[in-house]
């Protein structure tokens, strides 16, 4: 907010593609897709034409209770088919944040359904971000994030980002009795860009297994494709949640929304025909009918024009071509290869905030993430001619 005081902001006015346009007439290549959700890059007139329509038809409803909009219900439909476990049951929310929060209360509120109220613990994990609401702050593994609030949350705990062994070990100290669920990032984003371990996800999710405590991936970066290759990086790596988190790519960020994808295994008591259990927890502008017609479209442009296949390769050609610059001598490491995300980390981490305004310079939009890392997350229809300019302008940039 200082430096904003000082110097003022830096203004975008339009985009197009992996491009965006500032106030200042100069156009700029966008290398973290907004905030990780421009998956089909930006200015696509079909969803601002599919939101206008639905608002000249019904821009939104009361979606509690039984009340639903026709557009949402076959929004749900559509992310049911493609859930990592089928025949889950969606439930919306306005953003990420919204989702975490869902996904702690809900993970909560099964257990105390099924008879073990005790099981109340929540474990997530270092560097993990679950976005910014009081659950998710609690619940995220970034301390420059907690400071300054107290005690948010009862009943959390962090374990190494790393290791299944620390996961094990939480569980033996406290017990899985009272263990509700693990929160995992299948690859870290917001903290840096960490891929995981070889071996880790399988690991955890076992572990998760054996002991019957809920495994909820927040896919709200890696959902919709950003983990090449399948909609969902559970998808993928075949983790099988029992609660996945979802947002930006879900809309592309045209029209805020999330949405959290739940196993019919911790559906069923709320779901129950002959008396489910009434879960009082809804938000105003969850299911929104015009977010559902933006994701509807959205949706629609990533299985026409094969955005999956996209991602995948554009996952490989950062690896390859970012690869040269962990030879610079300002960077420590370049972490790739897991997705259509990438950092490079500089060796004096006070140097990425100013390199990332310096990269402007150079017509490259980004930002510094995690602990001394420059974020590269770009639309899926970004060239390959384009991602040799950011590598050239990364290099200058460090020169
Ligand atoms: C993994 C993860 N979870 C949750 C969130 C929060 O999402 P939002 O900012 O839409 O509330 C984010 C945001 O970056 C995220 O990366």
């Amino acid at each position: 907010m200082g430096a904003v005081e000082r110097d003022g902001e830096f203004v975008v006015t339009r985009g197009d593609g992996a491009w965006i346009w500032g106030a200042d007439g100069r156009r700029y290549l966008d290398a973290t897709a907004g905030l990780w959700f421009t998956n089909v890059g930006h200015g696509r007139a079909e969803i601002a034409d599919a939101v206008a329509q639905q608002i000249g038809r019904i821009a939104a409803y009361s979606t509690f209770g039984d009340y639903a909009v026709d557009t949402t219900v076959a929004l749900a439909d559509r992310l049911a088919a493609i859930a990592p476990v089928p025949g889950s049951k969606v439930f919306f929310t306005s953003g990420g944040s919204d989702s975490v929060d869902t996904a702690v209360k809900l993970s909560r509120r099964y257990w105390r359904e099924c008879g073990q109220a005790g099981k109340t613990i929540v474990i997530g994990r270092e560097k993990a971000y679950h976005g910014m609401h009081v659950a998710g702050t609690a619940l995220a593994g970034i301390p420059v994030n907690h400071e300054g609030y107290g005690e948010l949350m009862p009943d959390v705990r962090t374990v190494a980002w790393n290791s299944g062994k620390a996961l094990l070990s939480a569980i033996e100290t406290h017990g899985a009795d009272s263990i509700a669920a693990f929160f995992c990032e299948p690859v870290i984003g917001a903290g840096g860009i960490y891929p995981p371990p070889d071996g880790y996800l399988d690991e955890v999710r076992r572990i998760c297994r054996e002991h019957d405590i809920l495994f909820v991936a927040d896919e709200v970066i890696t959902g919709f494709g950003r983990i090449g290759g399948a909609w969902f990086a559970s998808t993928r790596f075949d983790l099988q949640p029992d609660i996945m988190t979802t947002a930006k790519g879900l809309t592309s960020g045209y029209v805020p929304m999330g949405a959290v994808l739940v196993a019919p295994r911790v559906a069923e008591p709320f779901f129950d025909p002959n008396g489910g259990v009434w879960w009082r927890h809804g938000y105003t502008y969850g299911g929104h009918a015009a977010a559902a017609a933006a994701a509807m479209a959205n949706l629609d442009i990533i299985e026409r024009e094969s955005l999956l296949t996209a991602s995948a390769r554009l996952e490989k050609t950062l690896h390859d071509k970012l690869a040269p610059i962990a030879a610079h001598p300002a960077v420590a490491e370049v972490r790739s290869g897991t997705g259509a995300v990438a950092a490079v980390q500089l060796t004096d981490a006070s140097a990425a905030l100013p390199l990332a305004r310096s990269l402007r310079g150079q017509g490259i939009a980004t930002r510094a993430v995690g602990s001394g890392g420059i974020q590269i997350s770009p639309a899926f229809v970004i060239t390959d001619e384009q991602i040799e300019q950011l590598v050239a302008g990364i290099v200058a940039a460090l020169g």
